[in-house]
């Protein structure tokens, strides 16, 4: 048992048939709401990218979860962050991408220069379901030129093969769930 697995569990809450009938929603708001418990998720995420070898230059996070847990690694980690935002928010030139989504289907897009070339990227997001935000969000940074070192999560929905869906792509979750 690893103590951020236990913690991220005392911290979750499971919603039934949200946002639709069937779906068993994994809340995480209790968690972000206690100070000790957010602060000790974003120390666990950071963990395996503080040594210099695996140097990161941007974290990037997918609206609107993404931002809050990308912002706070993002400051952790002393580097900036990237907005990967749903369809229409951005102001300047964006690239996009659609996805289907457990519930439903989206687009996200980035500004075309958010990355330099060759900017090592962590990319991060709350929750890992069927993977499709993660691989649409991995594939867009990487069309911009970022090198995508790896996928941070939360929690891992594991009935749902977000992490097989991911291929060669480096996952690491701090709890799994299934
Ligand atoms: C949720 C979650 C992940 C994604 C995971 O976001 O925050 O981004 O779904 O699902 P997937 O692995 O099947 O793609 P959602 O799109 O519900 O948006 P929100 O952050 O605005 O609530
Ligand atoms: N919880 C939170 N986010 C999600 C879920 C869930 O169960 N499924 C897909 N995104």
């Amino acid at each position: 048992p690893n103590p951020h697995s236990e913690l991220v569990a005392s911290r979750l809450r499971d919603v039934a048939d949200f946002p639709k009938q069937g779906v068993v929603f994994k809340d995480i708001t209790p968690l972000l709401g206690d100070g000790h418990a957010f602060r000790e998720v974003i120390r666990g995420l950071a963990a395996r990218h503080t040594g210099s070898p695996s140097r990161i230059d941007a974290v990037a996070g997918v609206e609107a979860r993404g931002f809050i847990i990308g912002a706070a690694l993002a400051l952790e980690l002393g580097v900036g962050f990237v907005p990967v935002r749903k369809a229409g928010k951005l102001p300047g030139d964006t690239v996009q991408r659609s996805y289907d989504l457990e519930y439903g289907t989206a687009t996200i897009e980035v500004h075309s220069d958010a990355v330099a070339d060759g900017d090592r990227v962590l990319l991060v997001d709350d929750v890992l379901a069927t993977g499709g935000t993660a691989i649409a969000a991995w594939d867009l940074l990487t069309s911009c030129g970022a090198e995508v070192v790896g996928f941070e999560t939360i929690v891992e929905l594991a009935f749902l093969g977000g992490r097989v869906a991911l291929g060669d792509r480096p996952v690491h979750a701090l709890h799994v769930v299934g």
